[in-house]
């Protein structure tokens, strides 16, 4: 369907509220059930999977340091409405219900029976459980920096097409201090979630059955190797516009695509101020032009408007194919700037932020160099590892509790992979790219070039991190405060769907 851009406002995620303390502890139920929404002015409402009836789910926004317990339950369907590919779990050898669920808190600093690992998942009314199922009720700590974090599916062999059907929200961990630095609040803050869909035209979801050239030996359905939608949504919407006051606000943003990466920028020519990456506050703000956001990281932003009343601004996006004219996924949204101010905006983009010790390799305990690659499964389908491993391989990575590491991830495939860690937060050292044709003949690596530092709006703390085809990204970490099964992966759905996931197990020598 061809849909008209910014006819619908910007929805803004509604907070949840606990059902009840239990000895001074936020105790919140969040239900996934199917529902229908609408998503734009022109289209019948959608079916969708979501949490608590809404997509995005709702967000959560809780003090630092309070310890909050979540009960999330599945009330879906038995059958999935996207298309399942039973053959991707070949290996694993069991029966898998077909619809499993399991929520991961996206950069939170989790025990490891609350972290949502991919076989904890459980169905409908718990009726059924994986293997590494523990209990009903995660527990969030939040005493780990302040951040915007997100929550999501995360069950073995589905995540794509759960997160897809809409199973993802925002989770803000709130610094009651932050308020010193009168940064844009309240009203002036808010979220936003990014995603790409296409949609049929009566309204329903459209997820590949397949890839674009199946062979004779191509399972149906399939899973592919990547998928971009052609309509772009924000907090749910298409295209939507927000009004807003000629003044500053503040944007907490998350890529929560499956695939797609987005470039932003303003049209009108404004820069970004972003305070804060994945894992919170930067050391002090720095001025983007263009936002770089691979799937699952996020910017905390500050835009001023306050030059522009009367004027319409575009959140515009320059990693779309745009060599394809009819590719409309450049835009992302619209900013009305028509609101009187409400009174004088006292708001400040404070000179600093945070502190962010420098990374130092003397306490590092081990140095792992990984690789991502690429292989070919029986089917003659793309199959992209970690370290030619698949996620059923045994253990390897084991850091012990409380010490620091280093990962050297050589990416030997010829695209960006956004690799993502659990438990930890860590800082990013440095890349360097390697002759790839030459490793791919030899299994060589020579650099090309020398080491390039992280971009200045990468200096903070991420759990995300863009790793480009060709080079070696090293990102440095302390695993800690918990010990136990843990995974990574990469974070395009599609890829860690299939294989490029795998466990790691933070070791207690004292256990
Ligand atoms: Cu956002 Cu392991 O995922």
């Amino acid at each position: 369907p061809n849909l008209e851009k910014f006819v619908d406002r910007l929805p803004l995620a509604e907070k949840i509220r606990p059902v009840r303390e239990e000895g001074g502890i936020a105790y919140y139920e969040v239900t996934m059930e199917e529902f229908w929404q609408k998503l734009h002015r022109d289209l019948r409402p959608t079916r969708l999977w979501g949490y608590n009836r809404s997509f995005p789910g709702p967000l959560f926004d809780v003090p630092h340091g309070k310890k909050i317990r979540v009960k999330w339950t599945n009330h879906l369907p038995q059958r999935h409405f996207l298309p399942m590919d039973t053959t991707i779990l070949d290996e694993m050898g069991t029966d898998f219900p077909e619809v499993r669920t399991v929520v991961h808190l996206h950069g939170g600093e989790t025990e490891p029976d609350s972290d949502g690992y991919p076989e904890a998942w459980f169905t409908r009314d718990f009726n059924k459980t994986g293997p590494d199922f523990k209990k009903e009720v995660y527990e969030y700590t939040n005493s780990q920096r302040p951040a915007t974090l997100w929550y999501h599916d995360h069950a073995i062999g589905i995540t794509r097409l759960n997160v897809y059907a809409g199973l993802a929200g925002m989770y803000i961990i709130r610094d009651p201090k932050e308020k010193a630095f009168h940064l844009p609040s309240g009203k002036y803050e808010i979220p936003l979630l990014l995603t790409d869909r296409t949609f049929n035209n009566d309204g329903s979801l459209f997820y590949p059955r397949q890839p674009q050239n199946p062979g004779p030996e191509t399972p149906d359905p399939s899973v592919v190797p990547f998928f971009l939608g052609d309509t772009i949504l924000v907090n749910g919407k298409v295209w939507p516009y927000l009004e807003v006051e000629p003044r500053k606000y503040r944007f907490r943003i998350v890529n929560a695509s499956n695939t797609r990466a987005y470039r932003l920028y303003l049209d009108s020519g404004q820069a970004f101020y972003q305070i804060g990456t994945d894992g919170g506050l930067l050391r002090r703000p720095v001025q983007v032009e263009n936002l770089a956001l691979e799937p699952a990281e996020r910017a905390d932003l500050i835009l001023d408007f306050s030059e522009y009343a009367g004027q319409t601004i575009l959140l515009k996006n320059d990693l779309g194919p745009n060599a394809d004219p009819a590719d409309q996924t450049g835009d992302v949204m619209q900013f009305r700037v028509v609101l009187p101010v409400a009174g004088e905006d006292t708001s400040r983009i404070p000179r600093s932020l945070s502190s962010i010790p420098v990374p130092s390799s003397h306490n590092v305990s081990a140095i792992r160099h990984l690789k991502l690659t690429g292989a070919t499964d029986s089917y003659g389908r793309p199959l992209l590892l970690l370290d030619k491993k698949r996620w059923m391989d045994p253990v390897t990575e084991t850091p012990r509790l409380g010490t620091t590491e280093i990962w050297s991830l050589a990416n030997t495939t010829a695209f960006t992979h956004p690799i993502h860690i659990h438990l930890i937060q860590f800082q990013i050292l440095d890349r360097r790219p390697f002759d790839l044709d030459l490793y791919n003949e030899t299994g060589q690596i020579v650099y090309t070039g020398p080491a390039t530092p992280p971009e200045p709006n990468e200096r903070g703390f991420k759990d995300t991190v863009a790793a480009p085809g060709g080079q070696i990204t090293r990102v440095m970490m302390r695993f800690s405060p918990y010990a136990g099964d843990y995974v990574w992966h990469c974070h395009i759905l599609e890829h860690e769907d299939y294989d490029m996931m795998r466990p790691f197990q933070v070791i207690d020598p004292d256990l």
